[in-house]
C-alpha cells in the first residue's frame, strides 16, 4: 500500500512548509506528550517557526516572549551561535561514538567539568538522553547498589505528592500527580508518596514551622512503618517544578537529608530543572539548600535545550562501595545508545562556556528578586491566590476563593485561558491546570520582565471577565 499523506501538503518549491500544511500533518500524524486522545487531531497548537534570545516567532510572524524558556531549559536564550557552531563542528568531526566500547573528548571533558560543579564528592558522571532516563538510571543504580550489598529487600522509594520525575516506568512511578495516573500502570509497591511540602496549602492555623515539623514527622513515620531496612532512597526536586513551583519551608531540605542519613537511605536530588543556573548556581542542593545529596540528576539546562542530554552525578563514596578489585562480577548494566553523545556533550560544553563568559549565574542572582517582586504584584488580583517562587522560577496559583485557597475547577481550564489571552498579546506562559508557570531564559532583562508581568496581568484580567460573563466565578465571592 502506498501512503501519500504528504501529497498536496508538502513544501512548495523546497521552500518552508506553509503553516496550514504543518497543522494538517501534525494533527494527522503527531502524538504529542500528554496528548488528549479523546480529542486526537482536534487540538490546534501554536506552530513555532524561529526564535531569538528570549523571543519565539510563530508561523504567522507573531513575536512571543517565552516565559517558560521552552520547558525550563533554554538557559542562554535562543540563537546562540557558539552552541550551534560547537554542535556543527562536532558533527563534522565525530558525529557519533558507541559508549559501549569507545569514548570521546567532549564526553570526558564534560564529565570532568560537571564534576567540578557538583556538590561534595559527586564526581562520577553517567550520561543519559534526558531527565526521565537520568532519574530511571539513578533509581536502577540504587537497586543495583542494594542488591550488590546483599540487602535486596532495601528497595522502597520515598517521593512526594505533586512531584514530577519523568515518563519512564520507574520515574513516572515516583511522580506524584494523581491526574497523570489514569489508564497507566505504575510500580505501586515500590514507591510511597509523602505530602507535598507546599506551605501555601498547609492546614489552616498551622504555622510554617509547625508545617515543616509535620512533614518531617510524616517522613520519619513512613520510614518506621515501612522499616528502615526496606527503604532505599528518597527522591526530591529541591523545588517541585511542574507541581507548581513548590518551595518547601525553611529547614525542610536539611531535615529530610538528616533523616536519610539517620536511616541509611540514599538522597537523590532531582535537579533536572534547578541545575545549570535556574536558581543562580550550577547546582542548587548545596549552594541554595545546604545539603550534599548522594546522587544528583540533571538534564534540560545542561545543553540550554539545544539538543537532548541528561545524566546523574554519583558520590565517590557510593561508587567506591560497588567498584574496584573487590567488586567481583559487578556490572551496572544500564545505559543508552546515546549516553555521552559527542554532539550533545559539545553543545553542553559550549553552553557552560557561554554561561561563564557572560556571567549568567551572577545575572540570575541579581535579577531574580526583581522577577519575583514584579510577579508578586499580581497577588492583588481577585483570582490570584498566591505568587510563589525562587530564582528564575515562579508560579501564579489561581483560586476560586482567596480565603479557602481552593484551586479553580479543572473544567474552567484557567491556566489555558490565561495563556491564550497572553499569546494574543505577545507572551507564552506555561499553563498547568489552575496555575501559570514562568521560568524564562536566564538572560532575561528587567524591561522584558516588566512586559511579561504587564501582559500576564492583562491575560488574568480578561480571564476574570470571561469567567464572570460565563457565570463560572464572581469576584464578589472573593474575601
Ligand atoms: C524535575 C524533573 N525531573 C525529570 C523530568 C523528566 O525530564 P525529561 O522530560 O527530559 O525526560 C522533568 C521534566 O520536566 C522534571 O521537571
Amino acid at each position: 500500500m502506498t501512503k501519500s499523506f504528504l501529497s498536496g501538503a508538502g513544501r512548495k518549491d523546497n521552500g518552508p512548509m506553509p503553516s496550514d500544511a504543518i497543522e494538517t500533518l501534525a494533527k494527522r500524524h503527531l502524538i504529542q506528550p500528554w496528548e488528549s486522545l479523546e480529542n486526537l487531531g482536534g487540538e490546534a497548537r501554536t506552530i513555532l517557526d524561529r526564535a531569538e534570545n528570549v523571543y519565539l516567532y510563530d508561523s504567522e510572524g507573531n513575536k512571543l516572549l517565552d516565559a517558560p524558556a521552552g520547558m525550563w531549559c533554554v538557559q542562554v536564550g535562543y540563537g546562540c551561535r557558539e552552541i550551534a557552531e560547537a554542535m556543527a563542528n562536532q558533527a563534522m568531526q565525530l558525529a557519533y561514538n558507541s559508549p559501549w566500547y569507545s569514548t570521546s573528548g567532549p564526553a570526558a571533558e564534560l564529565a570532568a567539568r560537571i564534576a567540578e560543579k557538583t556538590p561534595g564528592d559527586l564526581n562520577h558522571i553517567f550520561f543519559t538522553t534526558g531527565g526521565s532516563t537520568a532519574v530511571d538510571s539513578a533509581l536502577r543504580f540504587v537497586q543495583f547498589y542494594n542488591n550488590y550489598k546483599g540487602r535486596p529487600e532495601k528497595k522502597k522509594i520515598l517521593a512526594r505528592q505533586s512531584g514530577y520525575h519523568g515518563s519512564t516506568y520507574l520515574s513516572a512511578s515516583c511522580s506524584g500527580k494523581e491526574r497523570d495516573k489514569v489508564y497507566l500502570d505504575f510500580a505501586k509497591d515500590l514507591v510511597h508518596h509523602l505530602s507535598a511540602p507546599l506551605p501555601y496549602r498547609r492546614p489552616e492555623g498551622m504555622s510554617i514551622e509547625a508545617f515543616c515539623d509535620f512533614l518531617i514527622e510524616e517522613m520519619e513515620q513512613k520510614i518506621l512503618e515501612l522499616g528502615a531496612d526496606k527503604v532505599a532512597a528518597f527522591i526530591a526536586e529541591p523545588i517541585l517544578a511542574s507541581g507548581g513551583v513548590v518551595v518547601p519551608p525553611p529547614g525542610y531540605h536539611k531535615r529530610t537529608h538528616e533523616l536519610c542519613r539517620k536511616y541509611d537511605i540514599l538522597y537523590i536530588a532531582d535537579e533536572v530543572v534547578t541545575a545549570f543556573g535556574r536558581l543562580g548556581h550550577w547546582f542548587a542542593s548545596e549552594e541554595v539548600f545546604g545539603i550534599t545529596p548522594d546522587i544528583v540528576t540533571f538534564a534540560k539546562g545542561v545543553t540550554s535545550g539545544y539538543v537532548p542530554l541528561g545524566g546523574m552525578a554519583i558520590s565517590e563514596q557510593i561508587v567506591s562501595e560497588v567498584s574496584g578489585k573487590d567488586a567481583k562480577g559487578a556490572v551496572y548494566s544500564n545505559g543508552y545508545t546515546y549516553s555521552g553523545h559527542p554532539v550533545a556533550c559539545a553543545a553542553a560544553l559550549a553552553s557552560m562556556d557561554v554561561i561563564e563568559k557572560e556571567g549568567i549565574l551572577e545575572h540570575v542572582r541579581e535579577i531574580a528578586p526583581y522577577f519575583q517582586q514584579s510577579l508578586e504584584s499580581l497577588e492583588e488580583l481577585p483570582l490570584v491566590g498566591e505568587v510563589r517562587g525562587e530564582g528564575l522560577m515562579a508560579c501564579v496559583d489561581c483560586v476560586a476563593d482567596k480565603k479557602a485557597k481552593n484551586p479553580l475547577s479543572l473544567d474552567m481550564e484557567v491556566g489555558g485561558r490565561i495563556d491564550r489571552h497572553c499569546q494574543e498579546r505577545g507572551l507564552i506562559v506555561r499553563p498547568i491546570y489552575n496555575m501559570c508557570v514562568m521560568s524564562p531564559p536566564l538572560v532575561i532583562k528587567k524591561k522584558q520582565i516588566d512586559d511579561m508581568t504587564r501582559i500576564l496581568r492583562e491575560g488574568i484580567e480578561i480571564t476574570m471577565d470571561d469567567l464572570e460573563r460565563e457565570g463560572l466565578w464572581h469576584r464578589d465571592q472573593v474575601a
